[in-house]
């Protein structure tokens, strides 16, 4: 186990900047989660972790010895790479096996714990098979199960779980976030699957553009998103964001259509935000309620499709010109009315300023 620091990793090929200025510390036993869109620089830093890619500039030390220079063999990591890389001509018992052969472990030990980490992952009656003869969620949990056996001092997963169907990624999740509690491995796991990030994470590093947006607790980033981009990238369906102006104790929806506001008391408000002023509201589907009488401060909206989810769903409805879209209990959306009113709490609401960074 170890703590990993990475301090200012910036990262180049040609013209293109993969990671631009990268600073994050990773406690011992920790599971981190790298978050973002596809081309992001998610891949880029797990290879830089690893030494398979070497920084431009900045430096990356493991328990307080600087192994920026160091060859990957050196660092004692782990590796599922995401496109899971493993020996065609072996056996998957030897795959998943290898680690442990050339550390010099017996055959019936190695047989032994390869068996056990292959049954957690549901690949026990595939260990005679070659890679060629898999899917690509089997190949997959064959290069977790590599990893897993390599007790390395760092794992580092990029993407391990993508190719699964929904009910095994669960599964393989759990045997995940199990054995990380019950090993405490330090963990830097890149998906860009928010949810997964949050079922696993004890910490959550979102990125964007080969940058840092925010890094915190999974419900540190749900709850206090501080940006605009980690607000819309987080939560499914993401925060809903409004162009909004201030008036004197009021917010003015600036949606098109019918002027809307909603008052609020100066509590409420950002401090040293001016009438006039442009900012973005965010608020989260979950925080809107939605009724059929126009109450005191509620937003006058029209019903535009409604989803079901299974035990819950989504209302989409349009405000002004904007869709704004509320989740529900299955059961509180049954055949709604064409008008139809929300209200906000003042404490859900969310304000970005024009640079897309959180007032408060
Ligand atoms: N070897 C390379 N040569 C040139 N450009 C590269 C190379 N590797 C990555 N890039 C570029 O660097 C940027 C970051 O790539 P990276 O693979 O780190 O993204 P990612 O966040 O892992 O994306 P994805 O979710 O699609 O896997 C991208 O613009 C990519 O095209
Ligand atoms: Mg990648």
């Amino acid at each position: 186990m170890a703590a990993i620091s990475l301090d200012n990793l910036r990262k180049t090929f040609g013209k293109v900047v993969a990671v631009n200025d990268v600073s994050l510390h990773i406690d011992d036993g920790e599971f981190v989660a790298l978050l973002g869109p596809s081309g992001c620089g998610k891949t880029t830093t797990l290879r830089m972790i690893s030494g398979l890619e070497s920084p431009d500039s900045g430096r990356i030390t493991i328990d307080g010895n600087d192994v920026t220079q160091l060859p990957p063999r050196s660092r004692d990591v782990a590796m599922v790479f995401q496109d899971y890389a493993l020996y065609p001509h072996m056996t998957i018992l030897d795959n998943i096996g290898y680690p442990l052969k050339v550390r010099g472990v017996s055959k019936e030990e190695m047989t032994a714990q390869v068996t056990s980490v292959a049954t957690n992952l549901q690949i026990d009656k595939l260990l005679e098979r070659r890679p060629g003869q898999l899917s690509g969620g089997q190949q997959q949990r064959v290069a977790v199960a590599r990893a897993v056996v390599h007790h390395a001092r760092v794992f580092l997963f990029d993407e391990p779980l993508s190719n699964l169907d929904a009910k095994l990624r669960l599964e393989a999740r759990a045997f995940l976030k199990h054995l990380q509690r019950e090993v405490g491995i330090t963990a830097v796991y890149v998906t860009h699957d928010q949810a997964e990030a949050m079922a696993l994470a004890d910490k959550i590093v979102v990125m964007k553009e080969g940058n840092i947006m925010q890094a915190g607790k999974p419900l540190e980033i749900y709850y206090q998103p501080a940006n605009t981009f980690v607000a819309s990238f987080i939560g499914n369906p993401p925060m809903n964001l409004l162009s909004c102006e201030m008036q004197d104790g009021r917010i003015q929806i600036l949606a098109g259509g019918e002027p809307q506001s909603i008052t609020l008391a100066s509590a409420h408000i950002p401090a040293g935000m001016a009438v006039g002023a442009s900012f973005t509201l965010g608020v989260r589907p979950e925080r809107i309620a939605i009724d059929t009488v126009e109450t005191p401060n509620s937003l006058r909206v029209k019903l535009y499709v409604t989803q079901t989810l299974g035990g819950e769903a989504l209302v989409i409805v349009r405000l002004g010109e904007e869709l704004v879209t509320i989740r529900l209990f299955e059961d509180e959306a049954p055949d709604l009315p064409q008008d139809l009113y929300l209200t906000i709490l003042p404490e859900h609401l969310f304000f970005y300023g024009a640079d897309g960074e959180r007032l408060t």
